[in-house]
């Protein structure tokens, strides 16, 4: 039977619903020599600010029961490097690429998708919204309503491109935040970043990790952000792009039942770098074996 994995998140088309998520593919090149990379549904690249950034010390990543910690600290060429010299070979590619920002400041933010603006080659902006606003004490952009609305409103004016909002999990309630990035014009709300954790060695006494805590990722999270996608799905119109512990065809299915119109992939790339290719090969072959011949028959499809 044909299966048509095609999927729209608002004015964007993608082959399917799977996409490489942002700080487990590199800027995408990194993995062109393993996977056709016009096979996936598309790709979020590395976080980009507008000056590079060297990142935290190691440490950077640790294995803990069912799931990974990082604190990479948001290492990155810059937005300026990014055009310059990994953007035109992304050209290449027919999947949609998609750029992750971030900044300490609302400035910050606008100033990257400037940049990024006069550049061809991107299908869509992601704000990652987990970034400290050091002008207001450092508190978070995605655990405040008011702040997410500032950033969100103030990147929307500057962009001509769909811009998706990826939330923050560890929050007293997300449809607050989400309700507020979608009012100040996000096109779709990823869901969600990683919780912030720490595993510790009591031999040396020591974190297990160089930044002391981090960011846990994996199947470990999977049952806690489902609930969120669950949540943020039926409180918004916009599309939601559901991401947390996805390693089979199931996790994704059960992503694309709670509501979500695609899903993403971070920390499965680090088992197996072709992961997210086998992902789509056995998507293909689980709705062909349950005869589901498109996308729309499982999303948002959970029964009661
Ligand atoms: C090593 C590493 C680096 C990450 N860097 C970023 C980043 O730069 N920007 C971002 O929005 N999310 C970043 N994330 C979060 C992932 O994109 C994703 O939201 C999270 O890992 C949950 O998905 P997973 O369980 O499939 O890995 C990073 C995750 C990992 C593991």
């Amino acid at each position: 039977m044909a299966v048509d994995l095609s999927v729209e998140v608002g004015s964007l088309k993608l082959a399917n619903p799977i996409l490489a998520a942002s700080g487990t593919f590199g800027y995408g090149l990194e993995f062109a020599h393993l996977i056709d990379l016009n096979r996936l549904g598309g790709f979020v690249v590395k976080g980009l600010s507008l000056e590079p950034i060297e990142g935290a010390p190691a440490p950077r990543l640790c294995e803990t029961p069912s799931g990974m910690l990082n604190a990479v600290g948001l290492q990155n060429v810059g937005v300026r490097a990014f055009v310059a010299e990994k953007l035109p070979s992304l050209r290449q590619f027919r999947t949609a690429v998609i750029a992750n920002i971030f900044g300490t400041s609302v400035d910050e933010y606008v100033e990257v998708i400037r940049v990024l603006e006069d550049a061809e080659g991107l299908a869509a902006y992601e704000l990652n919204i987990s970034c400290p606003n050091v002008k207001k004490g450092g508190m978070q952009y995605g655990t405040d309503p008011v702040l997410t609305a500032e950033v969100v409103s103030a990147s929307r004016k500057v962009s001509r491109r769909p811009l998706w909002v990826k939330l923050s999990p560890l929050v007293t309630d997300i449809t607050a935040i989400a309700v507020a990035a979608v009012d100040s014009g996000a096109d779709a709300l990823t869901v969600a970043n990683t919780y912030p954790a720490m595993a510790v060695d009591a031999v040396t006494r020591k974190s297990r990790l160089g930044s002391i805590t981090g960011g846990l990722s994996g199947p470990a999270i999977k049952p806690l952000t489902l609930r969120l996608v669950h949540l943020v799905s039926r409180a918004v119109k916009v599309p939601v792009i559901g991401l947390g512990g996805i390693e089979c065809a199931t996790d994704v299915c059960e992503y694309l039942l709670v509501g979500a119109s695609a899903v993403q992939v971070g920390t499965s790339s680090f088992v197996d770098p072709r992961a997210i290719l086998h992902l789509v090969d056995s998507l293909e072959k689980r709705c062909a074996d349950v005869n589901i011949s498109k996308m729309s028959e499982l999303r948002g499809a959970l029964g009661t």
